[in-house]
């Protein structure tokens, strides 16, 4: 059977296994204190923040948004291009996202537009994250929101893993988000985490959450990761996921599949009412198994993203590496001259899986109702993900240079 290279796999590992046996046969004071662990786990590595672990990332956002007591209205700048359903949620909160276009260089908010739209909307909030694990500018961006008052929440769902300045990101900012799903650098079955610079800030979140996630929610989102898992399987890639992909629709019915399992909030239509919950202990225990296992994740997706970026220096445009940053590379997304789907159908006959558009990421303006910005546009028209994963293969990566080299050139 043909062996393809899927653009993604689940954050597996063997470490999963003692971690879930661990945890149903262990100690019940530990199974009772396990959340905690995780979250003081995380506070040791972003500089002692308080941390709350709820059910996904975007919870996480809400949480932050709720916790500040916003005045009904309030504007809250997130970038374009990016995950749409955040835009959603902050509209469902009553307040008024405002998309600010990206950098088509380094893929996250525009330093230059940021500043425009802050005096165009007197922002309160600004909801930026660090695309693919890169950082945006934080010196420029943190300036502007001191000077302006806005209240910086960093979203880390892509770069757990990544430093600046020899300090992991979303240390900067007043308030961060992370996620946990299955495809992140720390993988716990769904989840998220919200970290604040504000102590007292995360006391008043502590007492919105009313309740944990069950373990029959869980239950679900295991099962939404076999499907997933058997999906992007590299042997079995080419008889349902490959030629299906290609169709409009799975790929938005696959991550809403996963998506609504997680936290209730997908991207379609059936978005539900989002109150943010306490994680499982079950889900702590495999992020405190994943979170052990960051470093080794890295340096493997480190040597993919070298060869990558060895072997097409000069054919595609790369992502700004930004300068003092060690990022941790969550996807290779790459930009063309041309539209990446003229390339896509090229890659897929050599057993090469590439995202592109609406796949890789959406237009918080389109999911909005408006068109998308131009910078957005041109990415969502020209970008294309190539593999990358924690469990791919050096070789792959170089099965995918050369494909892509002989394609391009
Ligand atoms: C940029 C960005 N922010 C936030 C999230 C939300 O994370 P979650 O899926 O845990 O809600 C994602 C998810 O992929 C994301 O890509």
């Amino acid at each position: 059977m043909r062996r393809y290279v899927p653009r993604r796999r689940v954050n597996l590992s063997l470490s999963m296994v003692p971690a879930v046996a661990g945890h149903f046969l262990g100690p019940r004071a530990r199974r009772a204190s396990i959340v905690r662990e995780l979250e003081l786990a995380l506070s040791g590595r972003f500089n002692g923040m308080p941390v709350l672990a709820v059910d996904s990332g975007r919870k996480a956002m809400v949480l932050i948004l709720q916790a500040v007591t916003l005045q009904p209205g309030s504007r809250v700048l997130v970038p374009d291009y990016t995950l749409d359903s955040l835009a959603l949620l902050i509209r469902d909160l009553g307040l008024q996202p405002v998309p600010v276009d990206v950098c088509t260089r380094d893929f996250n908010i525009d330093p230059g537009l940021f500043e425009k739209a802050v005096l165009e909307h007197e922002p309160a909030v600004l909801v930026a994250p660090h695309m693919f694990g890169m950082p945006f500018d934080i010196r420029t961006i943190i300036d502007a929101c001191k000077r302006h008052n806005i209240f910086l929440i960093e979203d880390c769902a892509h770069a757990l893993g990544t430093n600046y300045d020899g300090r992991q990101v979303g240390t900067f900012g007043d308030a961060a988000i992370l996620s946990f799903s299955s495809i992140k650098a720390v993988h716990g079955l769904g989840g998220g985490a919200a970290l604040f610079k504000d102590p007292e800030l995360a006391e008043k979140a502590q007492e919105l959450i009313l309740e944990n996630v069950k373990g029959y929610e869980v239950g679900r989102i295991a099962g939404a990761t076999l499907v997933e898992e058997l999906a992007f399987n590299p042997r079995l890639f080419g008889l349902l996921a490959g030629p299906l992909l290609s169709r409009p629709g799975f790929a938005d019915a696959l991550r809403n599949l996963y998506r609504s399992g997680k936290s209730g909030h997908g991207t379609g239509n059936k978005r539900k009412k989002t109150v943010p919950r306490r994680i499982s202990g079950i889900q702590a225990a495999l992020c405190l198994a994943g979170l052990k296992e960051l470093g080794k994740g890295k340096n493997m997706r480190r040597k993919l993203s070298r060869i990558y970026r060895s072997g097409l220096q000069g054919i595609v445009h790369l992502q700004d590496i930004r300068q003092g940053s060690d990022p941790f590379p969550f996807a290779q997304v790459v930009r063309l001259d041309r539209p990446a789907r003229e390339i896509t159908g090229k890659l897929y006959k050599q057993g090469i899986d590439a995202g592109k558009g609406l796949e890789i990421m959406q237009s918080c303006s389109k999911a909005l109702g408006m068109p998308p910005l131009p910078n957005t546009k041109k990415l969502l028209e020209t970008c294309l993900e190539l593999p990358m994963s924690s469990r791919m293969r050096d070789s792959d990566a170089r099965r995918v240079v050369d494909a892509l080299t002989s394609i391009l050139e």
